[in-house]
Parts: C-alpha cells; structure tokens; sequence
C-alpha cells in the first residue's frame, strides 16, 4: 500500500493487497468487511440507534472469534511475536467494548466508529496479520 495514502480514502471493498496468503485469515478479514459494508448501508438508511447498536456488538463479537482462530493460527506456526500481536488484539477488544458501552444515540458517532475500525482494521492487516504469513512459510 502506498504509505502516503490517507486512510480516509479508503473504502470497504476487498483489495488484494489485503491478503495475507493465509485463506482461512482471508476469508474472515473479507467477512468482516463485508460486515462493516452491512452496517454502514445501515446506518446510511437508518435512525435507528438501537438496531445499529446490537450490529456493532455482532461485529465486536465476530471479532473475537476471528482473533481467537488468528492466535490458534499463530501458536500451530511458533510464531515469536505472539504476546504482542494478542495484546494489539485484545487492545482492541477494549477500545471497542468501551466506545460501543459509551456511545450516544447521535448516528453520526456511529459513523466516526467505523472510519475508526477500519483504518484500524487495513494497518493491522497490512502491518502485523502478514507477519504470520512469513512465519507460516
Ligand atoms: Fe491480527
């Protein structure tokens, strides 16, 4: 990806350049955006704060389970940076958990969260998801 490029221009559409060459991780990062996608036409069409709130809470759980399989991927592997990378994960878990617990009914919180996650989301793929790939090799 080019270093220069403001995460706000990014969109939610799979790009190869996501790929870690681990399909199982593949295949859940892909879920997963497809699940923020969801949210956001959503939100766009919605005012329904409670609905969007139980959405976000799918998608922090479909990100625990996609981060247990990622930490089972990287114990089956050896990988030596795993206390680190489970920290990052379960950092997010967090931030999510307390931000998700805090917000207000205003729609446009909601939006901010998700330009959040997925700057989040492209920095740890791109950065720290294909390091197991190496790894793996
Ligand atoms: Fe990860």
């Amino acid at each position: 990806m080019n270093k220069n490029k403001s995460y706000s221009e990014l969109d939610l559409k799979w790009k190869d350049e996501y790929n870690t060459s681990i399909s199982e991780i593949d295949y859940q990062h892909q879920y997963f955006l497809s699940l923020v996608k969801r949210i956001t036409d959503i939100i766009t069409d919605t005012n329904n704060h409670i609905y969007c709130h139980r959405l976000f809470t799918e998608l922090i759980y479909y990100a625990q389970f996609h981060f247990y399989s990622e930490e089972t991927i990287m114990i089956k592997c050896n990988y030596g940076d795993i206390n680190n990378h489970k920290e990052m994960h379960r950092d997010l878990i967090d931030l999510l958990t307390n931000e998700i617990n805090s917000m207000s009914d205003n729609m446009a919180d909601y939006q901010h969260f998700i330009q959040f996650l997925l700057k989040w989301f492209v920095r740890h793929t791109m950065e720290e998801d294909k390091k197991i790939a190496a790894c793996m090799k």
